[in-house]
């Protein structure tokens, strides 16, 4: 069993996705939030899963959180750390202690739309094709090695809300499979790539159904 600790800041639809997956060899060890209203955190805890909350405003700094914000984290024992719409930009100390071990899913085909408001800065730029991604998490923010990238299109009437919930329904079936791939062992950064020795082909048409 590998363990997996999970990072939200809201309501962790994709946490639920990768909890609901039950996928083999997982342990979510626990679900934390720097927010104690977490709808996400709510629903962990029904499920039995140890949640814990570290409000990021009783710390003086961004690092005297972190810092305090990886001891629990430890305390599971994680092989894995996945941020799932975690709101906080994270020190570099902190990325460096998870470093090769924490995931992160992003709302765009990265490099395009880091940060931010994603869906609103790709419809203004008339994208035909948006989705998500799922990469390695360094101190540059939304910047690490790339796992696996899930596009759908971009159609005439969407609008932020209607192009956002395309792209989530991509993300909860992106994310899990994922986080199975790596606890796997098969995902590996070579050069600054991810090669994922399970799935060579493309994992965006494997999402859309095609794979
Ligand atoms: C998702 O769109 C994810 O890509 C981004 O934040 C959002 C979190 O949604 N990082 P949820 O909390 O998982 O529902």
């Amino acid at each position: 069993m590998k363990n997996v600790v999970i990072l939200i800041s809201g309501r962790g639809s994709n946490m639920q996705a990768i909890v609901q997956a039950r996928l083999p060899e997982v342990h979510i060890a626990a679900v934390i939030s720097n927010r104690a209203d977490a709808a996400g955190l709510a629903w962990a805890q029904e499920q039995g899963i140890a949640t814990e909350a570290l409000s990021h405003k009783d710390f003086p700094s961004r690092e005297a959180f972190d810092a305090a914000l990886a001891q629990i984290i430890d305390r599971y024992q994680p092989d894995l750390v996945v941020l799932a719409g975690f709101m906080r930009i994270l020190s570099a100390d902190f990325c460096r202690h998870y470093a090769g071990r924490m995931l992160n899913i992003h709302p765009s085909l990265l490099p395009a739309f880091t940060g931010l408001d994603t869906h609103e800065r790709a419809l203004a730029e008339g994208c035909k094709l948006a989705g998500c991604t799922v990469h390695f998490v360094t101190a540059e923010l939304d910047h690490g090695p790339m796992v696996a990238q899930a596009a759908v299109p971009v159609l005439a009437d969407d609008t932020a809300d209607s192009l956002a919930a395309r792209v989530l329904a991509c993300e909860h079936r992106l994310y899990p499979q994922t986080v199975a791939d790596f606890v796997a062992g098969c995902l590996h950064i070579e050069n600054g790539k991810v090669i994922n020795r399970r799935r060579p082909s493309d994992a965006a048409a494997y999402v859309l159904g095609q794979g």
